[in-house]
């Protein structure tokens, strides 16, 4: 749902100090719907407190799980008493992990009816390879009016092979999922490698899962009885931190940034180092030292250990700032430049051409009125305002809620002049109001 919430922040200001990141949000909503599978208490740990893992926690509370906080970023999830039903629907809609929830339902019931997922809207978002892993492992699945029908056909899913037409991290991880109460052996080859593939297997593994080989394209998941409970922490969010990372660069500061896992940054410190910035690792933090001049740099996306899509929107207002001409090559998905219409607002050159955006460095930005066009597009429109010229307001911050936890108090503490304001509840009075603007 839209709200008529904003931030509004007044540029230039360097950000100064220390930032904590916080649990990773695409290992947190895999891991928490696979938490179905598991007859007994799942103990959590790193939780990021974002709304994407709201709505999943609150999915599994309509499935039956028992869902008990034990303190801000750890939780309890037992699943032991779940009972098959069709997912709730509203709340399916709301995001693309959802379908972590066909994997899930399969595994654990032999049977999932969910809607089509939601999520950011980069362009065309197929979900053919998942239903390819599921069709595989034995069960037969239909869309009908938006809705995915699956159903194990003898009960029970079946390890297989899989070969994934393309590198999908989506579709590894829900394939994987499913595959763990299956009978026998399955195989994903062409599997992805991020991190939080690693991570998810990790997990399941904790739980008395067989899963080898996560990290590598080829991973191997032997079918197990029955899952048990456990204790998990999960890993930092890359790309939490990558955005951490990049604001410090572009407003020219000095942030150390803890509680990461370096190895998993390699590909973005490459990247600002090539910028001029400095960038310090250390065991588990590394600092960000801003460059007085920042220089071009060239950008293609692609799977792990590439340079992470999810990071291409915020190094694109880098690239803004940076002396000379960028060219970003996006090489996962159709339409994730909406966000230069957004930049064009406050200065930015920029041409696109399909995939390929031309950025003309040595900008000056300046603030406006933009929009939040999806989650990582919305971290891109605060770093700009961070480093423009006067006052930026950004609308629909919904989608940045969804995957930074505290986005605005971690900045703030950096220093950044950034408030959130928000619209109060609707009453009868004001929902009439919201309907008539
Ligand atoms: C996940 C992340 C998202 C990130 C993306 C790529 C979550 C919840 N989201 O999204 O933040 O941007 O990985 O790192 O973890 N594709 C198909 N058929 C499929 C599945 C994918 O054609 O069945 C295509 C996609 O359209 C895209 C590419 O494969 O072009 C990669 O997508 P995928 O890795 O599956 O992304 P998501 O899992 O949706």
């Amino acid at each position: 749902m839209q709200t008529l919430d904003k931030y509004v922040i007044n540029g230039g200001v360097a950000l100064h100090g220390e930032v904590e990141i916080s649990g990773a949000k695409n290992a947190a909503v895999a891991i928490i719907p696979a938490a179905l599978l598991v007859e007994g208490v799942c103990r959590i740990e790193n939780i990021p407190q974002i709304s994407d893992a709201d709505t999943l926690l609150s999915i599994l509370a309509e499935l039956g799980a028992k869902v008990s906080f034990v303190n801000q970023s750890t939780i309890e999830i037992d699943c032991t008493e779940a009972r098959y039903q069709d997912a709730p629907y509203e709340l399916m809609r709301k995001i693309r992990a959802s379908y972590y929830l066909i994997g899930s339902m399969l595994g654990r019931f032999g049977s999932a009816k969910t809607t089509m997922p939601g999520g950011c809207n980069f362009g065309v978002r197929p979900i053919d390879q998942h239903i390819k892993g599921m069709t595989a492992l034995g069960a037969e699945v239909n869309i009908k009016n938006g809705f995915v029908y699956a159903d194990a056909l003898d009960g029970r899913l079946h390890g297989t092979r899989i070969y994934l037409d393309k590198v999908s991290v989506g579709a590894t991880m829900n394939i994987m999922i499913a595959a763990v109460l299956a009978s026998g052996r399955t195989i994903i080859e062409n599997a992805a490698r991020e991190p939080h593939i690693v991570d998810l297997a990790n997990f399941l593994n904790s739980m008395g899962a067989d899963v080898r080989g996560a990290g590598t394209d080829t991973i191997k998941v032997n079918g197990v009885e029955k899952l048990h409970g456990g204790s998990y922490t999960i890993i930092p969010d890359q790309i939490e931190a990558g955005t951490y990372m990049v604001a410090a660069a572009a407003t020219g500061g000095e942030v150390l940034i803890k509680n990461v896992i370096p190895k998993h940054l390699e590909c973005i410190s490459a990247k600002l180092r090539e910028t001029g910035t400095i960038v310090q690792e250390y065991e588990d933090s590394v600092l960000v030292k801003g460059a007085s001049t920042l220089r071009r740099a060239n950008l293609k996306t692609m799977p792990y250990p590439g340079f992470p899509t999810d990071m291409q929107p915020q190094m694109g207002v880098l690239m803004c700032l940076a002396n000379g001409t960028s060219v970003i090559n996006e090489g996962i998905y159709d339409n994730r430049f909406k966000y230069v219409n957004e930049l064009r607002k406050m200065g930015a050159e920029i041409q696109v051409d399909g995939r390929i955006a031309v950025v003309e460095g040595g900008r000056r930005l300046t603030g406006a009125l933009v929009q939040a066009c999806d989650l990582r597009a919305g971290a891109a429109m605060v770093i700009a305002g961070m480093c423009a010229a006067g006052r930026t307001e950004i609308e629909d911050i919904n989608y940045i809620e969804r995957g930074y936890e505290n986005l605005v108090g971690k900045l703030q503490a950096l220093g950044a002049d950034i408030q959130v304001i928000r619209e109060p509840e609707p009453t009868e009075y004001n929902e009439k109001i919201v309907a008539i603007i």
